[in-house]
């Protein structure tokens, strides 16, 4: 039995944000930001919410699929839009997914691959028969727009794709998550609550803080690791995935794992250059641009490999069907 990746959707906000924009809030260059990032712009939202976002790219993915078929829904998300209902329960209300549990999943930007990893799991396990697994970001709301090192970083969207259980399809082949104890703090957001009569916590800061080249190191070795777990656990090599999909934070990290893998960057699908890092949204959005695309036919190996705050990593290896 496979839990196989049906289909895929993806949603953006209208605003595109070039980096010119950029140098009009802190001290920066569009070049800078192009050689060491590989971002040129960003899509911010400014009508549109998570939920309208999370749902157009669930649409997207589900076209006129039975809705009584989904039996779960994982959102995948550092900036929901409201604590309580969570995220998977507004897409279940909004959509009229009457038969599915629907809660959400904080991996940071490695959140769609846990959110593939459980559902595979609880797929198996509970007999569902589909689920829909949405990675989705408002990160411009979690953003200091007066921080250089991170306000050119991110941007907002969404991401889903729909998952089978299946006899014949074999679907995910192999999967891999790990945390690693972010023991220096180098990517964190405090959430800002009320003061409370009984306590004095401070003042907090719900921004995303990051310190870069930190974060770039371990992004290096993590998604090597991750990459190379998926391949040893299937028996797959390197060159018989036909499409890497990696999250989409750093070009220069993109083109480090093509080289640790000995594999043409050409196989790895990027839309950083229009996207930015969307955190749990940036792996569907890029897959459902990839699945779009039509370079990937029946029975193809690709992988999605993700890292990201917490810390976080993980790499899921499947056949397109
Ligand atoms: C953030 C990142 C692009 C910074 O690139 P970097 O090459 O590491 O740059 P540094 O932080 O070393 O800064 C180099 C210089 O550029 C400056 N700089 C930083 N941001 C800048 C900006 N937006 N524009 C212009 N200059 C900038 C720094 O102040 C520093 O100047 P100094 O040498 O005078 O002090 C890079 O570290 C990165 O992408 N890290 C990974 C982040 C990531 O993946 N986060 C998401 C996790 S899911």
């Amino acid at each position: 039995m496979g839990v196989a990746i049906l289909t895929t959707g993806k949603a953006l906000p209208a605003l595109k944000v070039e980096n010119q924009k950029l140098t009009e809030l802190v001290e920066t260059d569009s070049q800078w930001i192009i050689e060491r990032t590989g971002i040129e712009s960003r899509h911010i939202a400014t009508s549109e919410t998570g939920l309208s976002l999370a749902v157009a790219a669930a649409e997207e993915a589900l076209g006129d699929m039975d809705k009584a078929s989904i039996g779960l829904v994982l959102v995948a998300t550092v900036s929901p839009d409201m604590l309580v209902p969570s995220m998977g329960a507004l897409v279940k209300r909004t959509m009229g997914l009457e038969n599915a549990v629907a809660y959400d999943i904080n991996a940071a930007c490695s959140g769609f691959i846990y959110g593939l990893w459980n559902a595979e799991a609880l797929m198996k396990t509970h007999d569902i028969k589909r689920a829909l697994v949405i990675g989705v970001e408002r990160l411009s709301r979690i953003t200091n727009w007066e921080d250089r090192g991170t306000c050119i970083l991110f941007g907002d969207g969404a991401g889903c794709a729909v998952l089978e259980l299946s006899d014949d399809k074999p679907g995910i082949l192999s999967s891999f998550i790990k945390n690693y104890d972010d023991v220096s703090n180098s990517l964190t957001v405090d959430m800002q609550y009320l003061q409370t009569p009984f306590a004095d916590d401070g003042p907090k800061e719900p921004y995303i803080h990051m310190n870069g080249t930190q974060v770039f190191r371990f992004a290096v070795g993590a998604i090597g690791e991750a990459m190379d777990a998926v391949l040893r656990n299937a028996g797959v090599r390197a060159d018989e995935v036909k499409y890497y999909v990696p999250h989409q934070a750093n070009m220069r990290i993109i083109q480090s794992a093509a080289q640790r893998m000995k594999q043409p960057l050409e196989k790895f699908q990027v839309n950083i250059q229009t996207t930015g890092n969307v955190s749990a949204a940036s792996i569907p959005m890029a897959l459902a641009d990839l699945m779009k695309s039509g370079k990937i036919q029946s029975g193809d190996k690709v992988m999605l490999v993700g890292f990201g705050g917490g810390l976080t990593a993980g790499a899921i290896l499947f056949e397109a069907v």
